[in-house]
């Protein structure tokens, strides 16, 4: 499915954009790279990874989920999902007057290190809980409930120059390997998990997977 495969190649792209922005990061608060690119990761987060990625995850592909996949409006993944949005937006919106400001104090350098820390870390996590649980269990159910496309919007202006900026940001600096993120697969890497969600199997599956796959999970 078109919008599926499209969200994957966006993670991709956020991933790396990503790993990237703690290399920029790491080199401002040590005074040796340009600070005008703090305001072009800033629009590539809030307008591209925000804006039009989770744009449409929320208001596109999970609605889906509730019509045809029987995934419950009010709980689980439609709900958690939307919740780590939230949080990470919040984390962006902390550290937003961090990347716009020059100079900065050296507390405001621990406190640019410690938030892009926290935001890269979620939202690695959150992109391998939707590459391992989200995208391959909706690739799975829609295609069960004969739904073959999904309405993809285009970009807006400003969340295609986010992406171009993306590209570029991604092109210029080096991804940062930090040996702290938690990264891997399932519902277990997902930090919603026994909190606002209870797993693929509690959340995703229907009596008749219950009755052939269920034994021993009750
Ligand atoms: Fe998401
Ligand atoms: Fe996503």
């Amino acid at each position: 499915m078109k919008l599926i495969d499209e969200l994957r190649a966006e993670h991709e792209l956020i991933e790396r954009v990503l790993g990237s922005f703690r290399t920029w990061v790491e080199r401002r608060v040590t005074g040796r790279t340009d600070p005008l690119d703090g305001e072009a990761f800033f629009r590539f987060f809030r307008d591209f990874a925000g804006s039009f990625h989770h744009g449409r995850e929320e208001e596109i592909l999970l609605p889906a989920l509730v019509e045809h996949a029987e995934l419950r409006p009010r709980s689980g993944p439609a709900v958690a999902l939307v919740d780590q949005h939230r949080s990470m937006e919040a984390t962006l919106g902390e550290m937003s007057p961090l990347l716009l400001a020059e100079p900065l104090t050296p507390l405001e350098k621990e406190a640019l290190a410690d938030l892009a820390t926290r935001y890269s870390r979620a939202l690695w996590q959150h992109i391998d809980a939707e590459n391992s649980v989200l995208l391959p269990e909706s690739e799975k159910r829609l295609a069960r409930a004969m739904i073959r496309e999904l309405p993809a919007r285009p970009m807006t202006g400003s969340e295609a120059a986010a992406r171009e900026d993306g590209e570029r940001l991604a092109r210029t600096y080096p991804q940062a390997y930090d040996p702290g993120a938690i990264r891997g697969e399932g519902c277990a890497i997902c930090p919603s998990h026994g909190v606002l969600c209870e797993g693929v199997e509690r959340e995703w599956w229907n009596d008749w997977e219950w009755e052939t796959f269920g034994r021993g999970q009750e």
